[in-house]
């Protein structure tokens, strides 16, 4: 694997009342941690002040519109990662409201840049999430990679103090998504770079 630093944002995309997501975050933030060549942000759209009412003028037209003062750190974030994992649920067979308004906000922020992800929810493991996910960062020109990591009824493989009971196949299954999104954010820093 290239030896090359990339920054990789870990996105914790559900924002619910007593929510999962943050076990499943930090347990994939401390493997993409063990796996040489990322630094690391975790965002947490809990914190991110994410209105629902987008700016008048089109993305296409106007990139990078004023945005709420609570949305900054979540913008920095994007702008300067080469990767971004989504840690999502499926919520009624697709994606939570709040990451399809943070990526509404953004758009430079995911040209051209290498996605992945980590699903969890009951029956589906997050899998409808993510596939309704790569359909939209295609609008947004970002390369969704192909591996993924999925927790189906993870509240059957967490215990609850949310470490994982068995945790080879989920590690195997980090592990080989993230080498394919350090050779795509790899690869497409430096095409960004040259372009
Ligand atoms: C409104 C709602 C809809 C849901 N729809 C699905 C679903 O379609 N498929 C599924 O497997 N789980 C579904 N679930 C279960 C969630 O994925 C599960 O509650 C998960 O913990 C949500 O993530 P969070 O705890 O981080 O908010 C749903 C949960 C809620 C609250």
């Amino acid at each position: 694997m290239s030896s090359t630093t990339l920054r990789l944002a870990v996105v914790i995309a559900s924002v619910r009342d007593g929510r999962f997501g943050p076990v499943v975050a930090n347990w994939f933030a401390e493997r993409a941690g063990e796996h040489a060549g990322f630094e690391i942000d975790v965002i947490d759209l809990a914190e991110v002040d994410l209105p629902h009412a987008l700016p008048a003028t089109s993305p296409m037209i106007e990139p990078n519109p004023v945005r709420p003062d609570g949305m900054a750190a979540l913008t920095r974030s994007l702008e300067r990662a080469d990767a971004i994992v989504i840690v999502t649920p499926d919520i009624n067979r697709s994606y939570p409201a709040s990451i399809k308004t943070a990526i509404d906000w953004h758009f430079t922020q995911w040209d051209r840049k290498a996605i992945g992800f980590v699903g969890y929810s009951g029956l589906t493991g997050g899998l409808l999430a993510i596939e309704h996910l790569r359909s939209v960062f295609n609008e947004l020109n970002a390369h969704t990679v192909r591996n993924y990591v999925s927790f189906p009824r993870y509240y059957l493989l967490f215990d609850n103090d949310g470490t994982l009971l068995e945790p080879e196949g989920p590690e195997a299954a980090a592990t080989a998504m993230l080498d394919q999104l350090h050779w795509w954010a790899s690869a497409l820093a430096a095409a960004r770079v040259a372009a």
